[in-house]
Order: structure tokens, then sequence, then C-alpha cells
């Protein structure tokens, strides 16, 4: 029993408990779940955790705050599911910077069928770096897709033929930069090829198939070197969906927005049986990014780029435990 767990506003405490779990299903880079939770009587607080950030990989800690922008968006669908409604106060005190919502729970709604389809997929989500059918994702349902993104103030950009190929150009650059960062290959070193018993970081088997020069995209080897390699020669799908979500603004708020965005995207395609991953290096690298947010237009800030098909099933990737996650301190 976790003391630090406790009822908060109409949730009794096994629904503040699923919450959490909902809560901690989230995608984070390289799975170092950089969150914190602080259950008070009227709130469920969400705290970014900077001692999970990743210096080398994400130095400004954007792609933290996505993570817990993807938590925030998982925490508000399963207060939904219990018929509760989430009032969310994004970066409710300047002085506890670290405390990007605070989530009450009060008046009592039951949930639509649309978000309990999506509250149900959130188990069900997970990065699936192998590749997928041949198969093209019909455009009614890029169209969900987007309505997804735009349902939380974010743009989802489907690239055509000619974006993809600068895009893949832009994001073999990225790799090969941060591959001549050794700090970066440390970390990188460190967070992945991980063993099944472990809470956190990349698991081996969760690898895609060893990465080949003909790849159209620079795939992550997370295998810490001892990924299978498949019939050589064989490409990813020939025509895959790639897409870059981007918010208006790139601030803090823009960035934990972004992140809820972004998760409402791939929830909606666990839902519609679409399989999804990340190429990440070009978002990470300044430059690139900059390239990229030229190539797109608008004034658009990327902020993730997603490969989205229909896969095959995947393992799950391990989460640490609640007891690890839900503090009792009242942190800044
Ligand atoms: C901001 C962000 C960036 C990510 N970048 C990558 C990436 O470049 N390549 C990749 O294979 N996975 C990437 N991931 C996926 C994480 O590795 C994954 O979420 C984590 O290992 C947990 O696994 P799960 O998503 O299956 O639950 C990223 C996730 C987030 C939220």
């Amino acid at each position: 029993m976790n003391a630090s767990i406790t009822a908060v506003g109409s949730l009794t405490v096994d629904e503040v408990r699923e919450v959490l779990i909902a809560a901690t299903a989230a995608p984070s880079l390289h799975n170092t779940q950089p969150w914190r939770f602080r259950c008070t009587p009227n709130a469920i607080e969400l705290h970014a955790d900077p001692d999970r950030a990743l210096k080398a990989a994400d130095p400004d800690h954007r792609e933290l705050v996505l993570a817990c922008g993807a938590a925030l968006l998982n925490l508000r669908l399963a207060i939904r599911s219990f018929g509760a409604v989430p009032d969310v106060r994004q970066f409710p005190e300047h002085e506890r910077p670290t405390l990007l919502a605070a989530v009450r729970a009060c008046a009592r709604r039951p949930a639509t069928p649309a978000e309990r389809e999506l509250a149900a997929a959130i188990p069900k989500r997970r990065t699936n770096r192998k590749p997928f059918r041949e198969d093209l994702v019909p455009t009614v349902l890029q169209e969900h897709l987007r309505q997804a993104a735009e349902a939380e103030r974010g743009w989802l950009a489907v690239l055509d033929r000619s974006q993809r190929s600068v895009l893949s150009a832009l994001s073999r650059k990225a790799h090969q930069a941060q591959l001549d960062d050794p700090e970066f290959v440390a970390e990188w070193q460190h967070w992945t090829g991980r063993s099944d018993h472990e809470r956190d970081g990349v698991p081996a088997r969760t690898s895609g198939p060893t990465p080949e020069p003909q790849d159209e995209f620079v795939v992550r080897d997370f295998s810490g070197g001892n990924s299978r390699t498949r019939v050589a020669g064989k490409d990813f799908e020939p025509e895959p969906l790639i897409c870059v979500l981007g918010s208006f603004q790139d601030s803090r708020h823009a960035q934990l927005q972004a992140g809820m965005a972004m998760q409402r995207v791939l929830l909606t395609a666990t839902a519609n049986g679409l399989a999804s991953s990340f190429l990440s290096q070009v978002v990470e690298v300044p430059d690139t990014r900059r390239e990229l947010r030229e190539l797109l237009g608008c004034g658009l800030w990327p902020q993730i780029v997603l490969r989205i098909g229909y896969g095959s099933p995947v393992p799950a990737t391990p989460r640490r435990p609640l007891e690890d996650v839900v503090t009792a301190e009242h942190r800044g």
C-alpha cells in the first residue's frame, strides 16, 4: 500500500491509482519516464523530473516536457473514464517551475464513447520499431489523425513524397551529428539495450531490425548491438506515412500542449488498429530542426516526427512502479 496515493476530489484511492498507472503508460525519450506525481486532497500534481533529463539528446528538456504532456493527456482521459471531469491548470505556480499541471477532478459526467475508446487505447499503445505492412493508411484515417492533433491545438503535417526525401536526408545528417558526439553516444549506451528486468530505459527486445544503408530513414538501434539481422536488402514499407507534429509557439506551455497533441494522435492511431514509432534525431539537432521548420513552412515549430502504419504485435516496455514516481514531498 502506497501512503502517497490518496483520494483526490471525487476520485477514490483505487481510481487515483488507476489514473496514475494510465499516466505512466505515456511514451518518453529512451523510456526515462521523466515525471513525478503528488496527490493533494483536491488535485493530482504532475511534475517534471529534471534528474531524468537527457543532457546530450535533450539539453533544453523539450522532449522531457513532451513526454509529460503525453502523461497529462493520459491522466485526463483516465479521469474521464471514471465519469469525472478533469479541470487542468497548467504551470499554476511560478515559484514551482517543475510543477507542470495540477488536475482537479470535480464534476461528474459520463464519458463519451470516443473518450472511452481513447482511454482503452492507453495500455495498448506501443512504440513499434519493426517494418510495417505495405498497406497504405487510408486518407479518412489520416484525417482522423489530423483532427486528433487539432483537438489539442496541435498541427499534424503529413509529408508528401518529396518532403519525405528531404526529411530522410535531414534525418541522416542529424543521426551522424549525434554519433559524432561522444556524450550522446555514452548517454545512448546507458539507456538502451537493457535487459527485460529493468524498469526504465529501452529493452533490447523492443529494437527494430539492424539498420541498413538502403533504409529510407535511419532507425535507431536500441538492441545494444544485438539486433537480429533480417534478410539483407529488404526495406521497410515502401510508402511510409511520415507525419510531423508541430506547434505554433515553442514555449514550455506550447511543448506541454504538443505532448498532449502527440499522445492524442498516437492513441487515435492505436484505436484505429495502426502502429506507430518515432524518428526524433532530426528534431533533436538544432540545425536540422531549423531546416525541417523551413520545409514545413507556416511558421510551425516541429516537435516530433512519427511513422504510422500497419504493424505486427510488439512487446510492451516496462514502467517503474508507482512507489517510485508518486511523491509525498512538496518539491518545487
Ligand atoms: C519525445 C519522444 C521521442 C522519442 N524518440 C524516439 C526515437 O527517436 N526512436 C525510437 O525508436 N523511439 C523513440 N521514442 C519512443 C520511446 O523510446 C518509447 O516511448 C519508450 O521506450 C517507451 O516505450 P513505449 O512507447 O512502447 O511505451 C520517443 C518517445 C518520445 C516521447
